[in-house]
């Protein structure tokens, strides 16, 4: 995709990547891809550039700030993050660009050194600090964690853009328009959910302090390091509400039931868990086999809805070691404002229940009903046990689903 104006003086020329199939090596973006975006700032005087692109895209980048500033030469770079998605070009920009200044705060500058081995052509700036280009004047917010320590924001005065860095963010490529009023911004929602859920659930409290700090500001439009920009009041609305959701946890009706099995017993017993919830009017009910699924759609659906089950065998006195891992990231996830239930399955001496106690109390997860624990395969008095657990947390999940139609009703 080629360089698109946003505004006055300012442009996009990041990039799409279709190539990488796990994005920090972890979470799938094969069907979906991703945008790194970057732009350009014009002064009277000067020009900025607004962070880079990941090294596989240096070339495409380059074409980019070519067919914006043709012979013109950018005079500053601002590292708005350090991540390699964003700052593995740096170097490429300086080799191209020998005078150019880089523009970040204390933390940016040893990870530039420790990333790259580059200690000089830096210029420090503060938080509330500004950069002055001439007619317009670039002013910085830092943002620590969201998503790393440097992290921070570029807000240009003049037009109201707010560069945003990681926050507002999502997986998905842009294919053909940047802006979001020229894309399906539906088709985004699940992606915003599954990048938020992998890369800001663990620092969602330092989310809701960034949203807290940008609020005074006047923004006209929003320019993300991944995904669309969004520029109409009806857009911003959209994106701020919905962040201000995921940064609250604010979850909605419906079960997630997560379960490792290894000869079906344990799918079994989320079976009779499922047709449960159902029959007591639990409206959306979702199953996930731990072993079949990333755990990247699974942590974006337990940031979506409010009931989660989980279920596993356990492996030589531990857990099944797919539940481990999901348990994992979300222990730094944290099910927060979540009805929870848990049963295991065991052959002889258990183990996975010890497991998931430590994760409760960890977690500070609440527990609707006992753990269930299943010996073999599930028989009439393990039945009961589970039908039980399935009640108690779909008790809770139609009082919440009964409680949203109404507000709906009363809309
Ligand atoms: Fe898109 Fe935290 O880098």
């Amino acid at each position: 995709m080629k360089n698109q104006k946003i505004g006055d003086g300012i442009y996009w020329i990041g990039v799409q990547d279709f190539t990488t199939y796990m994005f920090e090596g972890m979470w799938p973006i094969d069907q979906e891809g991703v945008n790194y975006n970057a732009y350009i700032v014009e002064g009277d005087d000067k020009i900025a550039l607004i962070d880079t692109v990941k090294s596989i895209k240096t070339d495409e980048y380059f074409e980019n700030i070519e067919s914006v500033l043709g012979d013109k030469v950018p005079d500053y770079l601002v590292v708005n993050h350090m991540e390699p998605d964003h700052s593995s070009s740096i170097e490429a920009v300086i080799n191209r660009y020998p005078g150019i200044r880089i523009v970040g705060n204390t933390k940016t500058f040893p990870m530039i050194e420790n990333f790259y081995q580059i200690d000089d052509h830096f210029l420090e700036i503060t938080n509330g600090g500004e950069l002055d280009l001439g007619g317009r004047k670039l002013q910085f917010f830092f943002t620590p964690m969201v998503h790393w320590p440097e992290s921070m924001v570029t807000f240009d005065q003049k037009t109201g853009t707010l560069f945003s860095m990681d926050i507002f963010g999502s997986f998905k490529a842009t294919v053909g328009s940047i802006f979001a009023d020229e894309n399906d911004i539906e088709s985004f929602e699940e992606p915003t959910y599954r990048y938020y859920a992998c890369i800001v659930g663990k620092v969602t409290e330092m989310a809701q302090r960034s949203l807290g700090a940008l609020a005074p500001l006047t923004i006209n439009t929003i320019c993300p390091s991944h995904g669309m920009i969004w520029r109409t009041p009806e857009d911003i609305d959209y994106l701020l509400k919905l962040w201000t959701k995921l940064a609250y946890a604010k979850t909605e009706p419906g079960v997630i039931i997560t379960y490792g099995t290894m000869y079906g017993n344990t799918r079994e017993s989320a079976d009779i868990i499922a047709d449960t919830l159902r029959e007591a009017g639990v409206k959306t009910i979702k199953m996930y086999d731990v072993g079949r699924t990333n755990i990247s759609y699974i942590l974006a659906d337990l940031w979506k809805y409010q009931g989660a089950i989980f279920g596993s065998p356990a492996y030589y006195g531990g857990i099944f070691p797919l539940m481990q891992n999901l348990l994992y990231k979300l222990e730094g996830n944290k099910l927060r404002n979540h009805v929870a239930g848990f049963f295991t399955e065991y052959s002889w001496s258990g183990g996975a229940e010890r497991v998931f106690q430590d994760f409760v109390k960890k977690t500070g997860t609440v527990e609707a009903a006992d753990m269930v624990r299943v010996q073999g395969a599930p028989n009439k008095q393990d039945t009961v046990a589970l039908k039980t657990l399935a009640h108690a947390v779909a008790t809770e999940i139609v009082a919440a689903q009964n409680e949203a139609e109404a507000q709906l009703q009363a809309e």
